[in-house]
């Protein structure tokens, strides 16, 4: 273990891809992700939050070294990712592992669970057969499931069964760090906040580092020791999950924040206006300026960078946050629904 170096350190990654639109549209640049700097410490977790199409996926392979960047870097321990798929980079996934969204999609049908567990055991040459078959009962039993639910086949679980399988995969090799992309997304709503709670517990207990993308903020919020929301392929705003939720900063988040159903609380929604982000169109200055209940000329000029506001130190990417700019006026009110 290295004294000051983070787990995992990503520093201005950008990733585009070409998209045609329509059939004889021509091509167009995505910039799935526009220099996202991100900072994990060992057995820590950070939430990454933003609607869909944000970035939050790419980000995640990016990190996992899945992909290569197209700009910017991915240090993982102290040293940059092997590039994408080598045999180094095969011989590392070892302490990156990931989850998705969809457990069935990610487990084999014709294979019972436990061979499946044991997999990244046999991949990675840990252990012999008999030391195998002992490490997945004491898998299965970490994620709540039982040792003889070893010999069934995916198609004979529950959903949330399944996810725990996958879990129970992931941590086969005792990762350092877990990408989970929307974990929860495809379960029950009843299984969600179980297989949530695992995730904190396992978290806890094995001081696995996570980077656990969703676009629940409640979610996010749960399981994260940080959280970073995402705007267009930017990180807008980054701090603690109470601080971040309760106090939002960018007028995105604070939008993001209050579209949050409270039972019985009421409250007040923002209800954004104009057009939904669509990263094949990016606005100039900052991407949330045509949305922005606050904008003034600088934000349609100027990009705002990710950087400590005065007074709390949150970091924040907004002109007005961070006090550069008065409040903008003559653009659309904010209107609040009830
Ligand atoms: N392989 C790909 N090829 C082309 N465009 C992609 C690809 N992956 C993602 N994108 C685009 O990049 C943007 C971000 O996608 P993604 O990272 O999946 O967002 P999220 O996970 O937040 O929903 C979207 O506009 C998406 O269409
Ligand atoms: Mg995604």
């Amino acid at each position: 273990m290295r004294a000051g170096t983070s787990l995992l350190e990503a520093d201005g990654l950008v990733r585009r891809y070409a998209m045609r639109r329509g059939v004889f549209g021509r091509e167009v640049e995505v910039r799935a992700v526009d220099r996202v700097s991100l900072r994990l410490e060992r057995g820590r977790t950070l939430g990454l939050v933003g609607e869909s199409g944000c970035g939050k996926s790419t980000a995640g392979r990016l990190v996992l070294g899945m992909e290569a960047p197209d700009e910017g870097s991915v240090s993982f321990d102290g040293k940059l990712l092997p590039p994408p798929r080598s045999a180094a980079w095969r011989a590392q996934r070892a302490r990156m592992q990931m989850v998705f969204q969809d457990p069935l999609g990610a487990l084999d049908r014709r294979l019972p669970i436990g061979a499946q567990v044991s997999e990244p055991l046999e991949i990675h040459g840990i252990g012999t057969p008999s030391e195998r078959a002992g490490r997945v009962e004491t898998l299965l039993r970490d994620v709540g499931l039982r040792p003889d639910q070893a010999t069934r086949y995916p198609h004979e679980l529950s959903g949330g069964q399944r996810q725990r399988a996958v879990l129970a995969r992931a941590l086969a090799t005792s990762p350092d760090l877990l990408v989970c992309d929307e974990p929860i997304s495809a379960l029950d709503v009843s299984i969600q906040a179980q297989v949530l709670n695992l995730l904190v517990e396992l978290q806890e207990r094995f001081g696995t580092a996570m980077l656990f993308v969703s676009h629940d903020l409640r979610a996010v919020r749960q399981v994260s020791h940080r959280v970073a929301v995402m705007y267009l392929g930017r990180i807008i705003e980054e701090g603690e999950p109470d601080a971040v939720l309760h106090d939002p900063a960018h007028p995105y988040a604070r939008a993001l924040v209050s579209s949050i159903p409270h039972p019985g609380r009421g409250g007040q929604r923002i209800v954004l206006q104009g057009d939904p982000p669509n990263p094949a169109d990016r606005p100039s200055g900052c991407s949330f300026h045509p949305r922005c209940p606050v904008a003034s000329a600088l934000c349609a000029r100027e990009s705002p960078a990710l950087k400590p506001r005065p007074g709390d130190g949150r970091l924040v990417a907004c002109h007005v946050a961070q006090g550069e700019v008065p409040a903008g006026s003559g653009l659309p009110e904010l209107r609040k629904a009830a």
